[in-house]
């Protein structure tokens, strides 16, 4: 029985409330639309009908919303598939809104670094039923657009249930001066989660996007040896990509602004080998139940990337995730080991936990 057969069929809920022989015998005149010979014409039956059927959808998107309101919005549930499909299922998310939802400032950012996996991290938390994603980078508090307000930031933030996590991300910000300070005044409550790899590897990663995009708009681009080591074999320290690796310079500006126990360090190799256990962390910082398991990950040989399985959907990061690294010169590589393992020993104890770079 559908919806609308069960109004059809209610029975009056008082006698203020004509049933269903109460409202064909006003339409009909008294004479009873099942009768025969009555005075009931088609005509006069249309406009009935019509508001029936009106009435019955009504309820029917009623249910339907109810139902969706008791489920999360779609998050990444999206289907297995490219940059396309996902895109349109995000602009589908930002057009339905569920009862009940708001857009929030973020209560967790995931702040940084570059080329460490954070876009990884914010798919592998936006399985979490309490966890809702922004769409793409930001960028609110390391440019310009600080000055539209936080009102103008609210807005770019997916819908959520309360009690949910509202998560942006937006690397840019670990390294860039004054923005500690701007989350701060925001909500000095505001969740911190850093992803960090091996600093060496970490800098030719980012080399390697540069160069790819560089060569993709046909502009010429050096090596990586000639931006990362000078004339005398010296570390270039002025090149960003060597820069950024030096971790715990850039901690330290958020470890003045925060406290340690709302920040949470996440390591980004064991992100890509073993994810369900970096997550179960994450679930434990943000005061979540752990939901997130090791079965809600395969991995895809071809990607030498995890891949996420939710809701018997599944789905990988794109194809510019994962690119395959220039060989870099072991000589260089070693002068740029030694020159971050200091700095590495000391981000360590800043963090209290040993990553065991090279
Ligand atoms: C954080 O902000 C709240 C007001 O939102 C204030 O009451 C509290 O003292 C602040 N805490 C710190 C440590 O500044
Ligand atoms: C060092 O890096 C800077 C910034 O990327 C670059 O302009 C400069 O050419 C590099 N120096 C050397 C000696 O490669
Ligand atoms: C694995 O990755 C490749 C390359 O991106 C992709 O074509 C393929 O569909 C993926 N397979 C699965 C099972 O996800």
């Amino acid at each position: 029985m559908t919806q609308k057969d069960a109004l059809l069929e209610a029975p009056p809920v008082d006698a203020a409330t004509p049933g269903r022989a109460g409202i064909l015998a006003a339409v009909c005149g008294g004479g009873g639309a099942g009768k025969p010979g009555g005075r009931c014409s088609k005509a006069r039956l249309l406009p009935l009908f019509g508001l029936l059927l009106f009435v019955g959808c009504f309820l029917t998107l009623r249910a339907m919303q109810s139902y969706a309101g008791a489920c999360r919005p779609a998050a990444a549930t999206a289907a297995a598939g490219g940059a396309a499909t996902l895109g349109s299922i995000d602009e589908m998310r930002e057009r339905i809104r569920f009862r009940g939802t708001n857009r929030r400032l973020p209560s967790c950012i995931i702040i940084g670094v570059r080329k460490c996996g954070t876009r990884a991290l914010l798919e592998f938390m936006n399985m979490h039923p309490k966890v809702q994603a922004a769409h793409g980078e930001v960028h609110f508090f390391d440019s310009e657009r600080y000055a539209y307000g936080l009102e103008w930031y609210r807005k770019r933030m997916p819908y959520s249930f309360p009690g949910q996590v509202t998560v942006e991300k937006s690397p840019a910000y670990f390294i860039t001066d004054g923005v500690p300070e701007r989350v701060r005044a925001m909500n000095n409550a505001t969740r911190l989660i850093v992803v960090v790899r091996d600093p060496v590897d970490r800098a030719v990663s980012d080399y390697a996007q540069i160069h790819a995009n560089r060569l993709a708009k046909g502009k010429p681009h050096a090596t990586f040896e000639a931006y990362a080591v000078n004339d005398y074999g010296e570390v270039n320290t002025s090149y960003k990509a060597i820069r950024i690796g030096v971790y715990h310079r850039h901690l330290q500006r958020w470890l003045d602004v925060f406290p340690r126990t709302q920040m949470h360090v996440v390591d980004g190799d064991r992100l890509v080998v073993d994810p369900a256990s970096e997550l179960t962390r994450i679930e434990a910082f943000l005061g979540l139940e752990p939901l997130i398991h090791a079965d809600n990950f395969y991995f895809n040989a071809t990607k030498g990337f995890f891949c996420l399985r939710h809701d018997a959907t599944e789905r990988c990061l794109t194809d510019t995730k994962g690119r395959k690294h220039p060989a870099i010169n072991p000589r260089v590589l070693q002068k740029l080991e030694d020159y971050y393992r200091p700095f590495n020993l000391k981000f360590y104890e800043q963090v209290g936990r040993d990553f065991n770079w090279r």
